[in-house]
């Protein structure tokens, strides 16, 4: 026999409601279900005077059931209308919030007449971060509380309040020291006892001072040059309808908007990267009740950019944290640099000036690698030579105290055979962060041949604990990413050679919603950096015996035109404003002639698209095949957090599968029939083949 989530009980004459989901108590029909019955339950007992309304675990409610918006029949009416019951309830009705109460949870807690919450708790609807909106009465009830401003600033950012500042902004009534449901239950017997009469959210009115002139007119404008985020009219509008509409016609506004942006692609994909984000965390296979390594005290090794920003982040996280540098002119230049970072935040008035403090005071500057041996885990940040890696892991496999972890941050370099030298690979694993590292949300961990499981488990652990998003790899060249940006790079280039301009290229990519397309993002990382990859992917025998490989990027750096910093690469740069460089079409040309390559002047957007992106996807699908990634969506989340890739696009994965494998399969082929395939750049990978016959999708794909 299931029982029901919900439970209905008495504390002496108040009914106490009480929630029992986990992890997170969120809205699952079961539960919805299960209040509509525990609030028929409560109406049939006169007796009770007061009813609480509370949840167990470590949170309230924190919002709809994320995964119950995929199924078609969802519809958000049951609950609304028991929330519409629960507000007309005659006797006091109190939610007693701990944890966070996001979206339905504040959406619930709003509707009841009370609300105490604890010091540590925090409220917000951060729908929008879904490509949603609030669909359960909160654009109507938030601007009630709280005026439409912040209610507007709160909806459209999604962003949390803590408790103080919800207090403050009369979201919550009550902050208590006492256990939540104590508390409750004290304001709950409060209230009968003074008699007190029920106050209804609904029935309040927006207050006018909280809505200036020209505020929604300002947003809406601002929300429409982003259409492909319709939520964001969708807030602004029903803020509006609470603003100006009854209750019960804004209650309708409501609805469509949220019928229609649940509905839309947008909310799709990044409901699909919300799962996406959470499961790349997950270590398939892993032994159960594996013990994790203690880290607190963590060491970086070079003080370059990225090692400088790799110590922020664990600074900004808390951890002691030793950078250590070879001559003491590097180590002073990058304790420089970051005092300097910390600085322009304090400036910008993002942190305090005592914070920056502390958080400096959590580094230790050292020249003397010894220094890293009391460190739990330490990251080699070196240059991105193999020779000198090998020879920095050697060093650390002596100096690291037994059971450290040893992580070498590369971005292409054969993380195993690093670790050999080692001589401890089961301690060593690979780590590739994004620049600037204290700032790009991703970080790709590369699982070694030999490294030990709780050294995975524990980095994918410290990584949360820093605020990344992260996702293992396999060994390869390039790992997830940098893999599938080769490919991307390779079509890119052959189209120029063909006769496609850079910014001819970069608009088809950019219509996709990345910001920048690849030729401008090359010229702005550097066509030396580009080119040296290439050069560095031949020696190590990536390349296929194709003479027009990336013969573009070669050139330009043959030619000294770096890109942005030397003023020409694809563009030449006005300041930093890119126009068209008829030296780099020249180039192409003369390339392209040398190469014996037609030059083509019927180059469209969507041969643009399908051979960048498709011949990206049909890499990702290979990367699956090997192993290389447990599943298709940690891909997505690989390119969405790590190389900007449109959130509403759910990342390449999740967009070949809305687009239809069977359609991106028909194009490789085309491809292959149309430009001839002597290097396999558009054989098919069996996997997409499969599952384009099976009807299956990449972005669920799981070996
Ligand atoms: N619906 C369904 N599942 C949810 C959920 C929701 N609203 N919120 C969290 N979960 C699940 C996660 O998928 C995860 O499941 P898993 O353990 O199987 O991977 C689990 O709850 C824990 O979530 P996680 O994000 O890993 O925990 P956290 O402690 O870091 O953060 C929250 C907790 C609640 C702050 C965070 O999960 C969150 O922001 N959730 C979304 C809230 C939201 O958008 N609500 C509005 C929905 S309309």
């Amino acid at each position: 026999m299931s029982s029901s989530p919900v439970t209905l009980r008495s504390e002496g004459a108040i009914g106490v409601l009480h929630i029992d989901n986990p992890p997170v108590n969120a809205l699952s029909p079961a539960t919805v279900q299960g209040l509509i019955d525990g609030l028929a339950a409560f109406e049939a007992k006169p007796e009770l005077q007061a009813l609480v309304l509370h949840c167990e675990g470590r949170t309230f409610v924190a919002g709809g059931d994320i995964a119950a918006f995929e199924d078609p029949a969802f519809s958000a009416a049951p609950f609304n209308s028991f929330l519409g019951r629960l507000e007309a309830c005659g006797r006091p009705v109190i939610a007693a919030i701990h944890g966070t109460a996001l979206g339905g949870g504040l959406e619930l807690a709003m509707a009841c007449h009370w609300r105490v919450a604890t010091p540590t708790a925090r409220v917000g609807l951060p729908e929008v971060k879904l490509g949603l909106i609030p669909g359960s009465l909160g654009t109507q009830r938030l601007p009630r509380l709280a005026g439409a401003e912040l209610a507007l600033d709160l909806m459209l950012s999604g962003r949390m309040l803590d408790a103080a500042r919800a207090r403050a902004a009369g979201i919550v009534d009550e902050i208590s020291d006492l256990p939540p449901l104590q508390a409750a239950l004290a304001r709950a017997q409060a209230l009968v006892n003074e008699k007190w009469a029920p106050r209804r959210t609904s029935a309040l009115t927006v207050p006018p001072a909280s809505l200036p002139d020209g505020l929604l007119d300002k947003a809406l404008a601002q929300a429409k040059a982003k259409p492909q985020y319709p939520a964001h009219e969708a807030i602004v509008e029903c803020v509006r309808a609470a603003a100006t509409l009854p209750f019960a016609q804004g209650e309708q506004v409501e609805a469509q908007w949220f019928a229609r942006v649940l509905r839309s692609g947008t909310s799709k994909a990044m409901r699909h990267l919300f799962f996406a984000e959470r499961a790349a965390e997950k270590i398939p296979g892993l032994p159960k009740g594996l013990a994790l390594r203690p880290v607190q005290k963590v060491g970086v090794l070079g003080a370059g950019t990225m090692g400088g920003g790799i110590a922020m982040c664990f600074i900004n996280a808390g951890f002691e944290t030793v950078l250590v540098e070879a001559s003491a002119e590097a180590l002073e230049r990058g304790m420089a640099t970051i005092r300097k970072n910390y600085d322009s935040t304090v400036s910008k008035g993002k942190l305090s000036a005592e914070e920056r403090d502390r958080r400096l005071a959590r580094l230790t500057p050292s020249l003397h690698d010894t220094d890293l041996g009391s460190c739990d885990i330490v990251i080699e940040a070196v240059f991105e030579n193999m020779a000198l890696k090998q020879q920095i892991a050697a060093r650390l496999g002596q100096v690291c105290k037994p059971g450290a972890i040893i992580a070498t941050n590369t971005s292409t370099l054969d993380v195993d055979a690093i670790a050999q030298a080692s001589g401890r690979p089961a301690d060593v694993l690979g780590t590739h962060f994004f620049s600037p590292a204290n700032v790009m949300r991703l970080l790709e961990v590369v699982r070694g041949a030999q490294t030990a499981p709780d050294v995975l488990a524990t980095v994918m652990g410290l990584a949360k604990r820093i605020g990344k998003v992260a996702a293992v790899s396999g060994v390869c060249y390039g790992f997830i990413g940098n893999r599938m940006a080769e490919v991307y790079m390779r079509e890119a280039e052959f189209l120029l050679l063909e006769g496609a301009t850079p910014g001819q290229i970069d608009k088809a990519i950019e219509s996709l919603g990345l910001a920048m397309g690849p030729c401008r993002m090359l010229d702005m990382a550097g066509i030396d950096v580009g080119a040296k990859t290439v050069i560095e992917y031949e020696k190590a025998g990536g390349l296929p015996p194709d003479a027009t490989y990336r013969v573009v990027v070669r050139k330009l750096f043959e030619l000294g035109q770096f890109g942005q910093k030397t003023g020409a690469g694809y563009y030449r740069y006005e300041g930093r404003t890119p126009v068209a460089n008829p030296e780099t079409q020249a180039t192409c040309a003369a390339l392209a002639q040398q190469h014996g390559i037609a030059r083509r002047g019927d180059i469209t957007d969507a041969e643009i698209i399908e051979r960048l992106i498709y011949s990206m996807v049909n890499e990702g699908a290979r990367i699956l095949e090997e192993g290389i990634a447990y599943r298709g969506s940690d891909i997505d989340v690989v390119w969405t957090a790590g190389y900007g890739f449109p959130d509403f696009q759910g990342g390449p994965m999740f967009l070949a599968d809305e687009r239809g494998l069977a359609h991106v399969v028909q194009r490789l082929d085309h491809y292959a029939a149309t430009r001839g395939n002597p290097y396999g750049y558009w054989t098919v990978s069996p996997l997409l083949r499969r599952l384009a016959s099976e009807g299956g999708r990449l972005s669920q794909y799981a070996g």
